[in-house]
């Protein structure tokens, strides 16, 4: 915290993956900072890339109104932009050739005279943002991710709307499940954290939950499927994250992101289960990964209202004189975290969770 709060001019940029609500924080920080605090701002484009590429322009009120139930960023992102380790070419074998480019984003910090920046994004970004915090740039996170798996905080918005993206996607599989007596997989993401499997699971009644937190064992999963066939139950709803893997296994990588902060992208275990099992039960099954669909569409009411409470929060530190700091949720509360303390960091469904033992007493089963 440097203890200065005369600020005239600020940046806000979005980094890491999209999700919904990004619009409505925009426009709380934009409307925010014209309104109560007569500060300028300026918008960053596509993450640390704008900082980077010199793509920095003004924001002004009219171009943050009517955003609050648009989904995505008007400011655009990219999660592979990181300043430390941004690619720059290749070298004669085809491997990129990193460079970190700080200084760059500094020059043109300076050459915006922006007095402080609002980086909205997930644990990359709150990485990248400390990078800057330690070359003294003032900056408040603001934590997003449909994952919600950030440190110190109980939510991210975004969360909400893909809980609900995917609660709905797996109430139509239901139906067709139902119809053709088939084990039906559905593939959430939320890269090494089950949050978002466990709660659309649970919303939508899901038989089987299977989350990183908990490898699954494939026998388990089959005995219970052909149990539930045997008992004359029509179809099986099997709710698997991205992450998920077997007891003394690994998870299944769909690709490398190179520029990636977080290089590995998680994606086919849901396929790789469903032939399995229907390889040892002869039960018909199917896989449907729910993908970027999960990311789109309009925020619901709960994370605009958590969007606007954030973005609002974080022009109320800068202007405290508070930086170097990330809003977070805190038993129900709006407060705020060191970003330090959460950059590169996850938070995964711990074991003790109380829905995943309500889950367990209505029924389902974690494949254990
Ligand atoms: O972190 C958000 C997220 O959507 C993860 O759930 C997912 O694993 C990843 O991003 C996908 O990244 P990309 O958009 O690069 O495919």
């Amino acid at each position: 915290m440097s203890g200065k709060s005369n600020l005239k001019r600020i940046g806000v940029m979005t980094g890491g993956g999209d999700c919904p609500g990004l619009n409505a924080v925009i426009r709380a920080v934009t409307k925010t900072a014209i309104n109560v605090y007569n500060v300028e701002v300026y918008g960053i484009y596509d993450g640390f890339l704008g900082l980077i590429q010199d793509h920095v322009k003004p924001l002004t009120f009219d171009d943050v109104s009517n955003i609050l139930d648009r989904g995505g960023t008007i400011l655009g992102s990219s999660n592979k932009s990181n300043p430390e380790k941004f690619v720059v070419g290749k070298d004669e074998s085809g491997k990129p050739v990193y460079e970190n480019v700080t200084d760059t984003c500094l020059a043109n910090i300076d050459k915006y005279e922006l007095d402080a920046i609002v980086c909205i994004g997930g644990d990359g970004t709150m990485s990248g943002a400390h990078n800057f915090v330690e070359r003294g740039v003032r900056i408040v996170g603001v934590p997003k991710t449909i994952d919600n798996d950030l440190m110190h905080t109980e939510i991210t918005f975004g969360f909400d709307t893909a809980v609900a993206t995917a609660t709905q996607a797996m109430d139509r599989i239901r139906t067709t499940a139902s119809s053709h007596h088939r084990v039906m997989l559905v593939e959430m993401m939320g890269r090494n954290a089950g949050w978002l499997t466990l709660h659309s699971a649970t919303a939508a009644g899901a038989d089987i939950i299977l989350i990183p937190e908990i490898p699954f064992e494939i026998n388990k999963i089959t005995e219970y499927c052909t149990k539930r066939h045997e008992k004359g139950r029509a179809y099986t709803i099997v709710a698997v994250a991205e992450g998920a893997k077997p007891v003394g296994g690994d998870v299944v990588v769909d690709r490398i992101v190179h520029e990636s902060p977080d290089p590995i992208r998680l994606g086919g275990v849901s396929e790789v289960v469903s032939e399995q099992l229907s390889t040892i039960t002869g039960l018909e099954s199917r896989a449907t990964v729910l993908g970027h669909t999960q990311r789109g569409g309009t925020p619901t009411a709960f994370d605009r209202v958590i969007a606007t409470q954030f973005g609002h929060h974080a022009l109320e530190l800068l202007m405290s004189g508070e930086d170097g700091v990330m809003v977070a949720m805190q038993h129900g509360r709006v407060t705020h975290t060191p970003i330090a303390e959460v950059a590169d960091k996850q938070r995964t469904v711990p074991e003790d969770n109380p829905l995943i033992a309500a889950a367990q007493a209505t029924g389902a089963s974690f494949g254990v």
